[in-house]
C-alpha cells in the first residue's frame, strides 16, 4: 500500500505518518525530515536548502525530486511507503507518477488532513522535539509523560524548529495556499483523494484514517 498524506503545515502529517507507518509496517518518507538531516550534516543539498526552509519557501523541485527518487529506488519494503510532505507542487506530483510508474508501482490512497489556521498556529508554536532521538512533542497536546524527560530515550534536552517562528509559519502557510493547494484537484480527480478532519484528537484522526484504509 502506497499512501500520500497532504495538508498544511502543522496539520499532523508527521504525527499520523509515524502512527500509520508503525501500524501498517510502511516506510515513512518525509522530505522535511530528509532536508533537515541534510542541513544538520552540512551537505551541499543542506547548504542550498537551509535559507529557503528558514524563510518558509519551498525548496526547488529538481532538488526534491532527485532526493526522493533515490529513497524510492532504495526502498525494499514490500508493505509500501507513506509520503509525508511530498508532493507539494504539480511538478512534484507528475514526477512522482513517473518514478512510481517506471517501477510498476502506484499510489493507492491520498489523505488530506483538514485543519483551520488558528489551530495550525497553536500547534506549531507549541511543538518541540527531543534533541537526541528527535521524538516530537507538543506543550499542551502531547507533552512528555515526565516533564523535561523524553519518553523514548530519556534525553533531557529539547529543541524547536527554526521555521516554527510566527513570521515563518505565515510564509509556510502562504506557500501551501499558493502552491501545494493547487495539487488537490489533481488528486481528487484522478486518485480519489479523501478528506479527513485533522482537528480531532490524534488517536481519533488515526482511527479514522485506519478505518478508511481498511
Ligand atoms: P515539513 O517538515 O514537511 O513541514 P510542514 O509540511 O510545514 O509540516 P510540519 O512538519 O510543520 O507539520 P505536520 O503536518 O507534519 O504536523 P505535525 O505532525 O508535526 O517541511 C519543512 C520545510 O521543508 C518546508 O517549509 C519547505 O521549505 C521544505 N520542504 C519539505 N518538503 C518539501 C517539498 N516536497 N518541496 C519543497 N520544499 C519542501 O504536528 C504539529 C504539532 O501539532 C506537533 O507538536 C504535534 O504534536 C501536534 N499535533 C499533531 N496532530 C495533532 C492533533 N490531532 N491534535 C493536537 N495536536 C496535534
Amino acid at each position: 500500500m502506497n499512501l500520500i498524506l497532504l495538508g498544511p503545515p502543522g496539520a499532523g502529517k508527521g504525527t499520523q505518518a509515524d502512527m500509520l507507518a508503525t501500524f501498517f509496517g510502511l516506510t515513512k518518507l518525509s522530505t522535511g525530515d530528509m532536508l533537515r538531516a541534510e542541513v544538520k550534516t552540512g551537505s551541499a543539498l543542506g547548504a542550498k536548502a537551509r535559507g529557503i526552509m528558514e524563510s518558509g519557501q519551498l525548496v526547488p523541485d529538481d532538488l526534491i525530486i532527485e532526493m526522493i527518487a533515490s529513497c524510492i529506488d532504495d526502498n525494499k519494503n514490500r508493505h509500501g511507503i507513506i509520503l509525508d510532505g511530498f508532493p507539494r507542487t504539480m511538478g512534484q506530483a507528475e514526477a512522482l507518477d513517473e518514478m512510481l510508474g517506471k517501477r510498476g508501482l502506484e499510489i493507492d490512497h491520498v489523505i488530506q488532513l483538514v485543519v483551520n489556521e488558528d489551530e495550525i498556529v497553536e500547534r506549531l508554536s507549541g511543538r518541540f522535539s527531543c534533541s537526541s532521538c528527535e521524538k516530537g512533542y507538543h506543550e499542551t497536546f502531547a507533552p512528555p509523560k515526565r516533564k523535561g524527560v523524553c519518553d523514548k530515550c530519556g534525553g533531557t534536552s529539547f529543541s524547536r524548529r527554526t521555521d516554527d517562528k510566527p513570521s515563518t509559519v505565515r510564509a509556510r502557510l502562504a506557500a501551501y495556499n499558493e502552491q501545494t493547494a493547487l495539487i488537490l484537484p489533481y488528486y481528487s480527480e484522478a486518485r480519489s483523494l479523501v478528506k479527513v478532519d485533522g482537528m480531532a484528537e490524534m488517536d481519533k484522526v488515526f482511527n479514522n484514517i485506519k478505518n478508511l484504509l481498511g
